[in-house]
């Protein structure tokens, strides 16, 4: 039977190692043996989340003093956003924004190459389980660049979280994207972020502590390869967020995001 399986996987890699590579379809042979074996990808959530968290109680004057200048947090029903998340279903997206083009960008730190595709087709072919062994470079999804004329009464429909910081104001990334997925490590200004299907594990560093990564690989490949042999003084913060919560990251803090499972998000950029 293990000889027969060895035999079955020894000529799938065969007949792979044969065709022509297509970046578009970045999902290479493990995933498809995985994808055919029916084994999942075991993504799962850290041991222990790192990250505070604190609930609705917090106050506005809590979260400039504690956080907004100095630490990531997770705030638990800070907004209720139902009803957007019943706008955000898999139908409901298809049959609004099913023939709309979306653009696509890479999952490296530097996002390169960027692709437009029609909304359904992305959903249809190409939102599948990440493959370890892919690029960054080689796999896209969709997370920003959002044509705010054709989303924008989607987002209306979103309820932001309340907490601004002082000069900044906000600008709305929404993706979609499947489990194993995610951005590798980068920095930016500060923002929140929330999943409204899904869930995505969050790796932080503050800025002074750059963390060892290849821009050009995966949040996935990182994970699995480069974040068991850490020191414990190297572990980043980290903690995977659930719908109802958001998590709030400082400017310039490093931060490598994974969807664990087919996940809908939006992020807010104060800038
Ligand atoms: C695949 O795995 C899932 C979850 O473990 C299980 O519910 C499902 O029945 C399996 N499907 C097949 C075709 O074996
Ligand atoms: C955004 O969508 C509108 C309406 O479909 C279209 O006219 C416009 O060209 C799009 N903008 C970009 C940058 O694709
Ligand atoms: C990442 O990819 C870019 C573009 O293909 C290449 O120029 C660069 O050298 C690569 N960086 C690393 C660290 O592999």
């Amino acid at each position: 039977m293990v000889l027969a399986y060895g035999v079955v996987v020894l000529l799938l890699l065969w007949f792979h190692s044969r065709r022509p590579v297509n970046v578009k379809f970045c999902s290479s042979v493990t995933s498809r043996i995985l994808w055919l074996m029916n084994w999942s990808t075991g993504l799962s959530e850290e041991e222990h989340c790192t990250v505070e968290r604190r609930d609705a109680s917090l106050t506005y004057a809590e979260f400039i003093q504690q956080y907004a200048f100095s630490r990531p947090v997770i705030i638990q029903g800070l907004t209720d956003n139902s009803e957007f998340q019943a706008l955000c279903t898999k139908e409901r997206l298809l049959e609004e924004y099913g023939e709309r083009l979306v653009r696509l960008s890479t999952a490296n730190t530097y996002s390169y190459q960027k692709v437009n595709v029609r909304f359904r087709e992305y959903v249809e072919l190409l939102l599948k389980p990440q493959d370890q062994d892919c690029l960054g470079s080689d796999t896209l999804y969709f997370f920003g660049d959002n044509n705010f004329t054709e989303w924008g009464s989607l987002f209306e429909k979103y309820s932001a979280p309340p907490f601004q910081i002082p000069g900044t104001s906000k600008a709305y990334s929404f993706g979609i994207a499947g489990s194993g997925t995610g951005v590798p490590f980068h920095w930016h200004g500060p923002g929140f972020s929330e999943v409204i299907f899904g869930r995505k594990r969050w790796f932080l560093y503050p800025p002074e502590k750059t963390p060892e990564f290849n821009p050009n690989r995966t949040t996935l490949s990182w994970l699995m390869e480069t974040y068991p042999l850490l020191l414990d003084v190297d572990r980043p913060l980290e903690c995977t967020i659930h719908p109802g919560e958001v998590l709030y990251f400082p400017d310039h803090w490093w931060h490598a995001t994974l969807n664990l499972d087919t996940s809908v998000f939006i992020s807010t950029f104060l800038g």
